[in-house]
């Protein structure tokens, strides 16, 4: 199992490029289900979960590759099988995301239920309400949700009680092949959907109202295949962003247009960094100083996002002053605190917030990540911690994050992996 070794205390200073966002590609390579025609998906990121996704298409009968170029190619043909397993299902939540395409092209989908997860019990009762709202007959069998539409989904008034990110996302593909119109409300405005709706329309799919509150979607008798770039990744740009911020340093990232981070970089400020952005790059520079404490409210888009609270509560804690971390979106994701504290960061979890007092800096020590950003956040305490720190279980990191110790050692970091 892979380890990361950092040693701290060096300021980051460099440029980097951002990946293709995870988030955006996986719903999208879901929607290569929608057609039998051939995608060609560029800027999709080397990444674990990507993997996961790629090989869960291949078993749905899918020719999946990635060619000389880079780019990711499916061919999903005609159906074969319409069962996701619980062996794929069980590393990556995201898969419920092929349950509403297979669901619309061919009227049956056996989705693996995911479990409850590191952060918080994850519901997916929305992904399921939306389907059944447009015909489907959807049931708990040994562990799958079963969905059937013998006959087609039909289209459906639906409101979301909660803001769904991924219940967006499988409503929307599904109601891209339903017979007649959807209007789907309180749906998440995430530039990720907006992505997604994107792709569908490039393959034929009739949709208006991305990066609003609700989305009308004309369905369709087919798609068609379609050649489309993913998005940069913006909790990948922000993460390094933000450890630029806790080093005291600075770094370029480009390739990412500084709207879709406009939150992030507006608490970055508040830190005392100086921040600079161009059509497709943002460039952070705290000129040697020591971050100030910033409070954080974590909610939907274009609110805090969730991902980006982890690395938020690092940089509190070595930051001028007291600050609260409040996150509302998932119950339990503040378990990266009790790694900081063996590390000497001083935070108080109260319910869902955390109290945290700057300190002038940490101690490293071993750690254990626990999921995907708190594992993020434990290298940003790493690399501001004095000494050696130690992060174990860093599966969780490549998950999400493409060559994180290459990316941060071009900066400047003293930073390895390590197999044992
Ligand atoms: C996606 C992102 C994840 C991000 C999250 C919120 C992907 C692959 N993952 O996750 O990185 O942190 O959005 O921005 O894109 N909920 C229900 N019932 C449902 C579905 C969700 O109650 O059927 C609740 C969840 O428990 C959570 C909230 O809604 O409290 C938001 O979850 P959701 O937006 O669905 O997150 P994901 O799509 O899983």
């Amino acid at each position: 199992m892979d380890s990361l070794i950092i040693h701290g205390g060096t300021r980051l200073d460099g440029a980097l490029r951002a990946s293709g966002s995870k988030n955006a590609a996986l719903p999208i390579l879901a929607a290569t289900l929608l057609t039998e025609e051939s995608c060609a998906l560029q800027r999709v990121p080397l990444l674990k979960d990507i993997t996961t996704m790629m090989t869960l298409l291949s078993s749905l009968g899918a020719t999946v590759l990635r060619n000389k170029e880079g780019a990711v190619v499916v061919e999903s043909g005609p159906v074969q099988v319409c069962k996701a397993p619980y062996d794929l299902v069980k590393t990556m939540r995201a898969s419920i995301l092929v349950l509403g395409p297979l669901l619309a092209r061919y009227g049956l989908a056996e989705v693996s239920f995911p479990g409850g997860c590191a952060i918080g019990s994850r519901p997916v009762d929305l992904h399921i309400r939306v389907l059944e709202a447009m015909g489907a007959d959807v049931q708990v069998e040994e562990g799958y949700i079963v969905a059937r539409a013998p006959d087609g989904l039909v289209g459906v008034d639906f409101t979301f009680d909660t803001v769904t990110v991924g219940g967006t996302e499988n409503a929307v593909m599904a109601a891209s092949l339903a017979r007649g119109t959807s209007v789907l409300r309180n749906v998440a405005r995430e530039p990720e959907i907006i992505d997604l709706v994107e792709f569908l329309r490039s393959m034929g799919a009739q949709i208006v109202g991305e990066g609003t509150d609700t989305l009308t979607v004309h369905g369709v008798a087919a798609l068609q295949g379609a050649t489309y770039s993913v998005m940069p990744d913006r909790i990948e740009a922000g993460t390094y962003l933000v450890a630029a911020a806790a080093t005291r340093g600075r770094v370029r990232v480009e390739g990412i247009a500084p709207e879709i981070l406009g939150v992030v970089c507006d608490k970055l400020r508040q830190t005392g960094a100086c921040i600079t952005e161009g059509e497709d790059w943002i460039a952070l520079d705290m000129q040697g100083n020591r971050p100030r404490a910033v409070d954080v409210v974590t909610e939907p888009y274009p609110g805090f996002p969730t991902d980006m609270q982890a690395q938020f509560t690092a940089l509190n804690t070595i930051a001028e002053g007291t600050s609260r971390v409040t996150e509302t979106v998932f119950e339990n994701r503040l378990m990266q605190a009790h790694e900081m504290k063996r590390m000497g960061a001083e935070i108080l979890i109260d319910g869902d917030s955390a109290q945290i007092t700057g300190r002038p800096s940490l101690q490293g020590a071993p750690v254990m990540a626990s999921d995907l950003r708190a594992s993020a956040s434990l290298v940003i305490a790493g690399l501001v911690a004095s000494g050696e720190t130690r992060i174990d279980r860093i599966y969780h990191i490549d998950r999400g994050y493409e060559n994180i110790e290459g990316n941060l050692q071009c900066l400047g970091a003293d930073i390895r992996r390590i197999s044992t």
